[in-house]
């Protein structure tokens, strides 16, 4: 059950070369090649073979017009990457380069982030901290090659409540070198949308009530862009199901009903297949991977429903309905294998350098004043000017030039610990840029199995301990992925030399 545009999709002449064993040189080897002879250089065979031509997509972020909720509603113009929402789904294999041409479309500046993903500091599409904004007419190409394998995804950065709330976001699948045995991969962007009668969305982005509170949610969930009525499946067949929530602030907690998902990656990152005993938590930005069998009969009807803000507010995302066939294979049963491990660095948790980090803010909060632009400012003004979110006293500022506060300077190749406590009344899910980190305890209790993630939502006076290592240098953003606690000041900068 996708209908994700795919327009724009691979282009790339020399496809095939990393699936023949790299025998074949693409473009990029033979540049290689030509600029060695011209140095005279002699490259070993090997380091020509490293190098196949890059897996190339384009993207045009600008306006389209889709149908968001089901045929009896009126189409909604919606800002889209090639023409619809989510973007295309980008697939590229774990350690092939990726080429991205973005060409704006739109009136106003764009960039393009790659969330979670690994990358050099100037493909991570920060406008100003890592680029400058791409303006209207303009293309800048992205080039990158993931080295994890794994769900993830891409969106705006600019103007980023608005740009990513009226759909600018998509897919980005970094397949394992040997894919797992399922009969069917299928991506969910999940995402919800505040829409007015006409179906049209409130185009007021910064609405103070929001910026205090949990964020713009709104009252329109789709799956890919649409609202499927059902999802056909079949009796017997193992599905891979990767979750994304590409929503501006809403949390997901989805149940499945009878069947019994299996985690088997949060983040991209393998978590080792473990059975939810509860719903999947998605917070914005985070992505789950499930293992789904299923293990109903021909005709029967499963619900997916979201129970996250309690009974009154459950609502049905959708029916995963099986077809009249006979089950697709008579044992599926055997227990799924797990995911390869990705190649993530070890962490020195002993000489890591140790920071606590403090969620201030919003609604009811106990903080009397912040630092903004380096002064002191007291808590009414701060409000007035939309400024309600704090770490560690500090106001960022997503729209300026320099994002805000330096929140730590660390070395390249230093494992860096955060204690990250949230003082306020409201989730925030912290996101950080560049690496990868762990999450080693939360509320001092250790974290079952310490997974990796690129996204911790912390619950209203709860903390997270998280580690990782500052692998790369540059300066890399830490911020709350509700986007409008972000625009209201809850973001920092990781700088790393
Ligand atoms: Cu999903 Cu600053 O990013
Ligand atoms: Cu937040």
């Amino acid at each position: 059950m996708e209908h994700i545009a795919s327009t724009g999709g691979c282009n790339g002449g020399f496809l095939d070369a990393a699936g023949m064993k790299g025998f074949m040189i693409g473009r990029r080897g033979a540049m290689l090649g030509a600029t060695a002879l011209a140095a005279g250089l002699i490259l070993p065979r090997s380091a020509l073979r490293a190098a196949p031509a890059p897996r190339t997509y384009s993207l045009n972020p600008a306006p389209a017009r889709q149908r968001l909720n089901g045929p009896q509603w009126p189409e909604t113009e919606v800002w889209g990457y090639n023409g619809g929402v989510p973007g295309p789904t980008i697939r590229v294999k774990q350690g092939e380069t990726l080429e991205v041409a973005v060409t704006n479309g739109l009136k106003e500046p764009t960039t393009v982030h790659w969330h979670g993903v690994r990358l050099p500091n100037a493909m991570d599409g920060v406008p100003y901290l890592t680029q400058p904004p791409i303006a209207p007419g303009e293309t800048f190409t992205y080039t990158f090659a993931p080295p994890d394998a794994g769900t993830y995804w891409y969106h705006s950065h600019f103007n980023s409540p608005e740009q990513i709330g009226r759909g600018l976001y998509g897919a980005l699948i970094v397949e394992e070198t040997t894919p797992p045995d399922v009969d069917r991969d299928i991506v969910w962007v999940v995402d919800d949308w505040r829409l007015d009668k006409d179906g049209r969305i409130d185009p007021n982005f910064a609405q103070p009530m929001d910026l205090g509170h949990d964020g713009r949610i709104g009252n329109t969930a789709t799956i890919n862009g649409g609202s499927p009525e059902a999802v056909p499946v079949r009796a017997g067949e193992r599905i891979r199901l990767r979750l994304i929530n590409a929503a501006n602030a809403r949390i997901f907690a989805l149940e499945f009903g009878a069947l019994k998902p299996l985690l088997i990656a949060r983040d991209g990152h393998p978590t080792g297949p473990s059975e939810l005993t509860g719903p999947v938590v998605l917070a914005p930005a985070q992505r789950a991977d499930l293992i789904l069998d299923m293990t109903g009969r021909p005709g029967d009807r499963v619900d997916v429903v979201d129970g996250r803000y309690g009974v009154n507010r459950r609502f049905r995302l959708t029916t995963l309905a099986y077809g009249p066939d006979a089950p697709a294979t008579a044992d599926r049963r055997r227990p799924f294998a797990g995911l390869p491990a990705n190649p993530l660095p070890t962490l020195d948790l002993a000489a890591a350098r140790k920071l606590d980090v403090v969620l201030e803010g919003g609604m009811h909060t106990a903080m009397e004043s912040a630092t903004l632009h380096g002064r002191t400012v007291d808590i009414r003004t701060l409000f007035r000017a939309g400024k309600m979110w704090a770490i560690n006293r500090q106001i960022g500022d997503a729209e300026h030039k320099d994002h805000g506060p330096l929140l730590v300077e660390a070395r390249r190749g230093e494992t860096v610990a955060f204690d990250i406590a949230n003082r306020s009344m409201f989730d925030h899910p912290m996101h950080l840029h560049g690496f990868p980190f762990r999450i080693l305890e939360r509320d001092g209790r250790p974290e079952p199995r310490q997974p990796w993630a690129d996204t911790v939502l912390i619950a209203p006076e709860s903390r997270a301990r998280v580690a990782f290592l500052a692998e790369a240098a540059g300066d890399w953003l830490f911020h709350c992925h509700i986007l409008e606690h972000h625009l209201a000041g809850m973001g920092a900068v990781l700088r790393v030399s």
